[in-house]
């Protein structure tokens, strides 16, 4: 049994202002990206999906005149720290259990390596699937952080991905 769903993190106005400000389609599709991976992979489908959907949750504006400065996100950002820590505290905040927390969190401090020093990460099947499926879902120029997506059928989709992992977890109980 989960103890949060996709839809009480879609819901929570810390996801919708923050993941909103990255953009929820793309937040969207890489959840549901990770979420097919994940059972090739063998994670677990709830942590998976639960790691796309808040991967860019620590996103800050990089906004000069009203354009996204890209030379001075790219020289400032951290937003994989900031979004590591952010959704943690959400997901603790409704009453994700403690493990899954931590891995999560984990997944998204290391979906990017744009901010660390040089040097080999021995990634684990988790981080990877969730690197894997950011990677998917990027388009040239950042263009996946401006597709829009209604707000009834972004909360569609995150019901459909619940629905799913409810299920594997239930076939997993009864074998
Ligand atoms: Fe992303």
């Amino acid at each position: 049994m989960r103890k949060v769903t996709l839809e009480e993190l879609f819901v929570h106005p810390i996801t919708q202002k923050y993941v909103g400000r990255s953009g929820i389609a793309h937040a969207i599709a890489v959840a549901e990206k990770a979420f097919d991976i994940s059972s090739k992979a063998n994670v677990d489908p709830d942590l998976a999906a639960k790691a796309g959907f808040l991967h860019d949750i620590g996103h800050y504006k990089w906004y000069r005149n009203g354009e996204w400065d890209y030379q001075r996100y790219k020289e400032n950002d951290i937003h994989a720290i900031k979004g590591a820590a952010r959704a943690h505290k959400l997901l603790v905040r409704c009453g994700e259990d403690m493990q899954n927390a931590k891995a999560i969190a984990l997944a998204i401090l290391l979906h990017t390596d744009s901010y660390l020093p040089e040097g080999q990460l021995q990634l684990n099947p988790l981080q990877q699937v969730v690197l894997e499926a950011d990677e998917a879902d990027e388009e040239p120029g950042g263009g996946h952080h401006y597709r829009k997506i209604d707000y009834q059928e972004a909360l569609n989709r995150i019901r459909e991905l619940d629905t799913k992992i409810d299920n594997i977890e239930n076939l997993e109980q009864t074998s």
